[in-house]
């Protein structure tokens, strides 16, 4: 189905040949109709056809300055600066390991919109959230500084559904769970925001995620970083 958005997401991961080849890649594909996105380490983005290839960041700096001795922080000034036009906010691996919670995520989302970076909120439930039945619940709480963006700023932001147990996994939901959770997240905002499934997508399942399921795109870890793979799934989306 044309018209998908597919980010890849590297994590801490990648090398300068990978770069390399996936902008050389990227750059023929200017004008396909799939948006893809890559959120690549920093260090990286440089390597990449700014006027040509969609870069996105992994993180942004809670601090709401553009400059400042805050050692270590990238600003939304500063990402947009080296050519990003989004990033990703509100991941789980940054919930888990960083302790990010709505009001850091709040910080963050407001720095990307501020800088006109688009925000790419991650949600979704763990093991045992989805084995409580808590998936509503949990979607609805993260979804509560989306929610309270005026309508303009919250058209800006695509979701990205990622369950927990899904992530690095091997493990997807059904058909019927998507269509459940593509529901609870429309019922909140008064109009339909882009929503992009992550989590173990991979050449196997690919086409399936993309062309059947009622979403707008996927965001790929893992099969991400092959570039035979990263093709293939884009492929299917054509
Ligand atoms: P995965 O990661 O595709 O390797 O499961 C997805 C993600 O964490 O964004």
């Amino acid at each position: 189905m044309p018209g998908k958005i597919i980010i890849a997401n590297w994590k801490m991961n990648g090398n300068f040949s990978l770069a390399h080849e996936i902008n050389n890649y990227l750059v023929k594909m200017v004008n396909a109709p799939n948006k893809i996105i890559i959120c690549t380490p920093s260090i990286f983005f440089n390597y990449f056809d700014h006027q040509k290839v969609n870069l996105g960041a992994q993180d942004i700096s809670v601090i709401e300055e553009e400059y400042g001795a805050y050692t270590g922080e990238i600003s939304g000034k500063l990402l947009k600066y080296s050519g990003c036009e989004h990033v990703l906010i509100g991941h789980s691996e940054r919930r888990q390991y960083f302790n990010e919670n709505n009001e850091i995520l709040n910080k963050k989302l407001q720095n990307a919109l501020k800088f006109n970076i688009q925000p790419i909120f991650c949600v979704g439930e763990t093991k045992e959230e989805y084995d409580k039945q808590l998936t509503a619940k949990v979607l609805e709480d993260q979804l509560k500084i989306i929610k309270n963006l005026p309508v303009t700023d919250q058209l800006k932001v695509i979701i990205a559904y990622e369950p927990v147990w899904s992530i690095g996994t091997g493990l997807i939901p059904d058909l019927k769970y998507i269509s459940k959770v593509k529901d609870i997240i429309n019922k909140l905002f008064e109009k339909n925001l882009k929503i992009v499934y992550g989590g173990s997508v991979n050449t196997g399942n690919a086409n399936e995620i993309l062309n059947s399921w009622p979403i707008d795109g996927a965001l790929i870890g893992g099969a991400s970083l092959k570039l035979p793979d990263f093709k293939k799934i884009i492929s299917f989306a054509e």
